[in-house]
């Protein structure tokens, strides 16, 4: 039977499996719920000092079905970072801790471009006993109004100072959590892991218009017959997430080893979560994937990972992370192996018409024969 457990920046958790920032994490009895079931870690909710700014607005979710309506591949929010009291949540994290002591409990936390104000989140949450911080320079709705979120993430030297400020103040790990919205994640990758943060989780939602409603000709989700572009997650984006797994895993591999990853977007199965471990994550999150399936579905996800790994004869999750990496090349290269491939293909068939006997000289092929058994 395969070993799940992980330890990624001296954290220990039972599985890779990590509750991402979002409504599955979003106060004290769910985090709770989610340590029960079994999950690998939780990251609560995105916290910040002052919650009277944050007013979320409903509906503020659409979905994007399958033609048989139920299936969902799509999901886009329009939801802010937590809408609940600084002092609150620091209760909660202390109740969970208490009630929690060995299990990882990650605060995810956003501020202003104040270097005060990250200083005192960060000291205030470490104090309470969380075992990490998760920066989310990330949300791509709301926040960078106030240039909070996707607005510092979108901005690798605005990054690197954030960066720095938390790395001097923490004394637990941190993990700098990126924002797709970006041509090239490698910038704000490099420019985090540079201020000396342990880790990056990636990705967060993608900025989306879900659809427009043909009856009504308002875009959704619609608010008083109003929308803003939110952030897309669930299934649909996993090949994005992917791709950008696979770029911040091979700077951390080339430029910043030891450095560690948690690969997030549309992991609903333990397949799922195989492929981004084998594009080199340490730990993978769900955060969609529990709003449509419950936190009990940890245990299907545990099983199918343990499955994978028997049908391949991987004792631990350090034995295939990142194994996939090293078949990324070049199209260049590609138009080159493809090239050798057929000519040595060429060469083989070629090998293979040689007569070997006289009863195989055929009159037809008389020449092509004789030219085969030529050395030169
Ligand atoms: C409704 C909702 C709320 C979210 N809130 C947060 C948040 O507060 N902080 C954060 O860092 N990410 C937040 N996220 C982003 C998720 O943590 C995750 O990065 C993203 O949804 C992609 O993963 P998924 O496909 O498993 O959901 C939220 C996502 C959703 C769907």
């Amino acid at each position: 039977m395969a070993d799940l457990s992980v330890t990624v920046n001296g954290l220990k958790m039972p599985n890779p499996f990590v509750i991402g920032s979002g409504p599955p994490g979003t106060n004290a009895n769910v985090i709770g719920k989610a340590f029960d079931e079994g999950w690998g870690a939780v990251i609560a909710k995105t916290v910040s000092l002052d919650a009277s700014k944050v007013i979320n607005v409903a509906p503020r979710y659409g979905r994007l079905r399958g033609n048989d309506r139920k299936d969902i591949f799509g999901w886009e929010n329009i939801e802010l970072i937590s809408d609940r009291d600084f002092d609150v949540w620091i209760d909660e994290f202390k109740q969970i801790k208490d009630k929690y002591p060995d299990r990882i409990l990650i605060a995810s936390i956003m501020e202003e471009y104040n270097k005060d104000a990250w200083i005192e989140i960060v000291e205030r949450c470490q104090d309470c006993g969380v075992d990490a911080f998760e920066l989310n320079f990330s949300c791509p709705h709301g926040m960078p109004e106030r240039k909070m979120g996707a607005a510092m993430g979108e901005d690798p030297e605005l990054l690197e100072e954030v960066c720095g400020w938390v790395m001097a103040a923490t004394k637990i790990p941190v993990w700098a959590k990126m924002t797709p919205n970006i041509t090239h994640i490698e910038d704000p990758t490099r420019s985090s892991l540079k201020a000396g943060c342990d880790g990056i989780a990636a990705i967060n939602t993608i900025r989306s218009v879900i659809g427009v409603n043909l009856d009504t000709l308002r875009p959704e989700p619609s608010v008083e017959g109003y929308t803003t572009p939110g952030g897309y997650s669930c299934k649909a984006v996993r090949p994005i997430a992917l791709r950008m797994c696979m770029e911040i895993a091979t700077v951390i591999k080339d430029e910043y080893p030891g450095r560690t990853l948690s690969g997030i977007g549309g992991i609903e199965t333990g397949e799922d979560a195989a492929q981004f471990i084998l594009l080199g994550s340490d730990t993978v999150q769900v955060c969609t994937g529990v709003m449509k399936y419950g936190y009990a579905h940890v245990k299907t996800m545990c099983d199918q990972l343990s499955a994978f790994m028997d049908k391949h004869n991987f004792k631990s999750i350090e034995d295939f992370k990142g194994q996939s990496l090293q078949y990324f090349t070049t199209h260049t290269h590609l138009v080159e192996l493809q090239a050798k491939a057929k000519a040595d293909a060429k060469a083989a068939s070629a090998k293979k018409k040689m007569v070997a006997k006289d009863a195989e000289w055929s009159g037809d092929d008389f020449v092509k024969q004789s030219d085969a058994l030529g050395s030169n």
